[in-house]
């Protein structure tokens, strides 16, 4: 008897596009189980500024990543990060964790520990994985792949009014700023840039709610896994 494949949808997209979110929703719709990559990267962040060490000394940075490790939770539809054997997902959305994330990122070692962690995520039906490189260097093979954008000035607005929501003292213009310098510095790194994976389908969000989107890509899965 033929084995069933897991069905891979990537989606890339720009900081603030409403990637998350999306990806989210369409787990939940499909069945599938969710690898947000960013989770990962921002892991390999939060463990390296928990030790207090400088990022870029020499770190055994082998070591540190294979103490990470994912498991998938049926609940939420999505892998959750274990560091030593404890979830540390509740840690990893600071301000601190995400500089550091961005650090680390750019770190061939640590780029190719997380390759190998996102590669045995392929498992059961389906599986979704969201961040910069999916569709172009960690699963190039996938049937589907999306690239999210949406304009600056829209994400900085959503992401403003998230933020006001939460009660943190922020401006439209620091996080105008933030989300160009972090779109500057997701294109045009050395190492796996965001850019269009081949044969990607582009979704703007600028004007369209998340279940709109998860609409189009539901379509969208429907032709290609027939
Ligand atoms: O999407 P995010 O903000 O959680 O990502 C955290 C950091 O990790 C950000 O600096 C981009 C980086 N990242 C990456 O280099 N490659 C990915 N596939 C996903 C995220």
């Amino acid at each position: 008897m033929k084995s069933r494949t897991t069905f891979i949808i990537t989606i890339d997209g720009t900081s603030g596009s409403g990637k998350s979110t999306i990806s989210k929703l369409l787990a939940k719709k499909l069945n599938f189980i969710l690898l947000d990559s960013g989770k990962l990267y921002r892991a390999a962040g939060y463990i390296v500024s928990q030790t207090g060490t400088k990022i870029n000394t020499a770190i055994d940075y082998k070591k540190l990543t294979s103490q990470i490790s994912l498991k998938p939770n049926e609940n939420t539809y999505e892998y959750v990060v274990y560091f030593k054997n404890q979830i540390i997902d509740q840690y990893l959305y600071t301000d601190d964790v995400a500089k550091a994330a961005s650090v680390v990122s750019k770190i061939a070692e640590v780029r190719e520990c997380m390759f190998n962690l996102q590669q045995s995520c392929v498992k059961g039906t389906g599986l979704i994985a969201n961040g910069r490189d999916m569709g172009t260097e960690v699963f190039p093979d996938a049937p589907l792949k999306i690239y999210i954008d949406a304009d600056l000035e829209i994400r900085a607005k959503r992401r403003l009014s998230e933020l006001l929501d939460k009660g943190e003292n922020v401006t439209f213009e620091n996080i105008y700023d933030s989300l160009m310098k972090r779109d500057d510095s997701d294109m045009n790194r050395e190492l796996s840039p965001l850019k269009i994976p081949n044969n990607g389908h582009i979704l703007d969000t600028s004007h369209l709610k998340p279940d709109a989107i998860v609409d189009k890509i539901l379509n969208l899965y429907i032709i290609t896994s027939n």
